[in-house]
């Protein structure tokens, strides 16, 4: 069923692997992340932005992914991405979500601590998971969107001095990775990460996994960012699949035939994410 992400992304860090969390958009994605992470015995997170809560409804997702995680038994937790709006916070928790993002990251250091702490005062008896982020992830999250010159590397002392003052179990400190795709290289602090670590206990979240080298991904898990989020990565490869699939047989009317297809690329490209954090044969 559906499980907190605190003490699975503990675990995941005390053992020196990640765990993806995979964005998901619509209900057949769910059921193709959590066949993926059943194949490779692996624990996942399935998260949502606020749009897709939008979309879909947080009490269906919420059902749909319950319904998954026991058809394949697999130790699912499941997220709310990028939330700066209280109130779909609350929303998400009372129908069933595991663990919440707080995203307060454009404001000052002490309305972001009071942001986080209204959401902990929420979540901590429920054994629901809190996420902040300290310093700005650049790029393109849905409705936020933060430009190259306004991104912003977390200050170690902050992160120590954030986690003190609100008690977050998981914090997502800007690194220098950015969402969506990138032009060049994304250029990774791991000085920085290597500090943060060292100055706070909690498992670390690194966003803007898509398009990020293997071997950056490795090393900042092994430097305790335990959840990794992807999900540019896992949207284009099913929709060029579905895209593909319209190219060579424009007529085609049978849905079974092109999700067939998407379903196929979303499990390999999951598979290879799972792989990648080290999260398969944990569970
Ligand atoms: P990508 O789109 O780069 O994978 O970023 C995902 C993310 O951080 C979701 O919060
Ligand atoms: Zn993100
Ligand atoms: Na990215």
């Amino acid at each position: 069923g559906i499980v907190s992400t605190t003490p699975m992304l503990k675990r995941a860090k005390a053992n020196k692997h990640g765990v993806v969390a995979f964005n998901v958009h619509s209900f057949d994605s769910i059921f193709w992340v959590l066949e993926a992470a059943a194949d490779l015995r692996s624990p996942v997170i399935l998260q949502t932005t606020v749009g897709t809560v939008k979309a879909l409804g947080a009490k269906n997702i919420v059902e749909v992914a319950r319904v998954a995680s026991e058809h394949f038994q697999v130790p699912t937790g499941l997220h709310l991405d990028h939330c700066t709006d209280y109130r779909v916070i609350k929303e998400a928790i009372r129908a069933g979500y595991s663990s919440v993002m707080i995203d307060a990251s454009m404001y000052p250091f002490e309305e972001n601590v009071a942001r986080t702490n209204e959401v902990m005062a929420l979540a901590q008896s429920l054994e629901v998971n809190v996420e902040a982020e300290l310093g700005k992830v650049g790029g393109v999250e849905e409705d936020i969107v933060v430009a190259e010159e306004d991104a912003k590397k977390a200050v170690p002392e902050e992160c120590k001095r954030f986690v003190e003052l609100t008690g977050v179990p998981t914090l997502a400190p800007a690194i220098g990775t950015a969402h969506g795709i990138y032009k060049g290289k994304p250029n990774i602090d791991f000085k920085r990460i290597a500090r943060i670590a060292e100055l706070v206990d909690v498992p670390l979240v690194l966003h803007g996994g898509s398009a990020v080298p293997d071997e950056d991904i490795r090393r900042c898990v092994s430097l305790g960012m335990a959840k990794v989020n992807v999900s540019t990565e896992l949207k284009n490869a099913y929709s060029a699949a579905i895209r593909d699939h319209f190219a060579s047989h424009p007529n085609s009317l049978d849905p079974r035939a092109y999700l067939q297809k998407a379903k196929e690329a979303a499990i390999e490209m999951a598979k290879a994410k799972i792989r990648l954090v080290g999260s398969e044969n944990t569970v």
